[in-house]
């Protein structure tokens, strides 16, 4: 090989390296657009669901839980902005989840829980390392939640729970 196609060789390759971070970046972008609009929609589903409980001290531990989805939309949405990108407190598909119950709210604790293990796989891939840690925090967080919803739920609900 000469040195000519050894060059073009290089440049190919630094090219398709900026290219792969770039994909990584646009899929980082969407994947926090999807969880800001979630975050907000089970903030609201939670201070829509406290309205119905009788007890105070229960009331109070889902209007924490909503506050700190409230926290982890804002933190995104600062991502978002970073990255170029615009917020959308609308989902694009499914049902809204500003009507959710509590169990369903559970749910989708869960599943956050997994989309934010992805989306820290992209933000690894993008070379974002803050954002990266930020998704790890939140993820942890989100453990918490779902152990202080199922809290709640057993002390509202007399049948048991699946855990
Ligand atoms: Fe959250
Ligand atoms: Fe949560």
């Amino acid at each position: 090989m000469n040195l000519l196609e050894k060059l073009e060789q290089g440049w190919q390759k630094l090219a398709s390296n900026l290219d792969s971070k770039q994909q990584a970046e646009r899929k980082l972008l969407e994947a926090l657009q999807r969880d800001y609009a979630e975050e907000i929609g089970l903030a609201e589903a939670l201070k829509k669901q406290s309205e119905n409980v009788p007890y105070d001290h229960l009331r109070q531990k889902l209007l924490n839980i909503a506050e700190a989805e409230q926290r982890h939309a804002e933190m995104l949405r600062e991502k978002i902005r970073e990255l170029g990108g615009e917020v959308k407190a609308r989902r694009l598909t499914g049902d809204s989840l500003s009507t959710l119950d509590l169990l369903k709210i559970l749910e989708e604790e869960k599943e956050e829980y997994t989309e934010y293990l992805n989306a820290r796989a992209l933000a690894q891939e993008a070379e974002r390392e803050d954002i990266r840690e930020l998704l790890e925090r939140i993820r942890e967080e989100e453990v918490l939640h779902r152990k202080q919803l199922m809290d709640v739920l057993s002390r509202l609900n007399p049948l048991p729970i699946e855990r």
